[in-house]
């Protein structure tokens, strides 16, 4: 079986796949981390950001693979480099929407993930997975916050981790995102037709990965 969820960054996506899968026994697979992997590739190797054709090249030849869960998210590999922690640094964060609008790393990344989907069950997140990745999924779902509720919840996640930035600062960097995952032209961030859309500014953890789990259910019937 095969559940998209779709959505705008910081919507708590991670999280509550994460959760859904593990209530369902399916594997978890965090589609941004993968465009994250590439995003930190280029910096190791010190190519540029708009360079397709040398990332393509240096992607062929990396193999981005993961490993079990961890406390910090799924946990991530480039060859044998443990880069779980790196790919959420400021400086990938900032460049990643960069890689992630070339339709060439797309590709690449969207048959990585199909190939994937295709030998288990599989929760799988991301911005275009309902609308590319895998249009026959079973469920899709579209999870939504407003721009102040996901900048909040960013905000408190940051000040745990001893990040300082401000909530002006980091509501403009998800109003930038928002405009830049949505405006690309492969692939943009898109409900898909038949994605079931859920909004959680005002639903927590719990409550929104229960919701999550009940549209599920109502439409597989597992
Ligand atoms: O969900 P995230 O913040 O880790 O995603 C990182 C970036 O990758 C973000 O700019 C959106 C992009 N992305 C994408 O274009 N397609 C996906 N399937 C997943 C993420």
């Amino acid at each position: 079986m095969k559940i998209a969820i779709d959505g705008p960054a910081s919507a708590g996506k991670s999280t509550i796949s994460k959760r859904v899968a593990q209530k369902l026994g399916f594997t978890y697979l965090d589609t941004g981390a993968m465009y994250r992997a590439v995003t930190y590739l280029c910096f190791k190797e010190q190519i540029a950001l708009n360079d397709e054709a040398a990332i393509v090249a240096a992607l062929a030849k990396a193999k981005i693979s993961f490993g079990p869960m961890k406390q910090e998210g799924q946990q991530v590999f480039l060859n044998r480099e443990d880069i779980t922690k790196p790919i959420r640094s400021v400086k990938v964060t900032a460049a990643v929407s960069q890689v992630a609008a070339l339709s060439k790393v797309r590709t690449a990344l969207v048959e990585q993930q199909r190939a994937l989907a295709a030998k288990q069950d599989i929760v799988m997140d991301g911005r275009d997975i309902g609308t590319t990745v895998l249009p026959d999924a079973d469920v899709k779902i579209f999870m939504t916050a407003s721009v102040a509720t996901r900048a909040k919840r960013r905000f408190l996640e940051n000040q745990q981790k001893g990040m300082p930035e401000s909530l002006t600062t980091i509501t403009k960097d998800i109003e930038a995102r928002d405009y830049k995952d949505s405006h690309r032209q492969v692939s943009p961030l898109r409900q898909a037709d038949d994605a079931v859309v859920v909004d959680t500014s005002n639903l927590n953890i719990e409550q929104s990965t229960r919701k999550i789990l009940e549209i599920i259910r109502q439409k597989t019937k597992v």
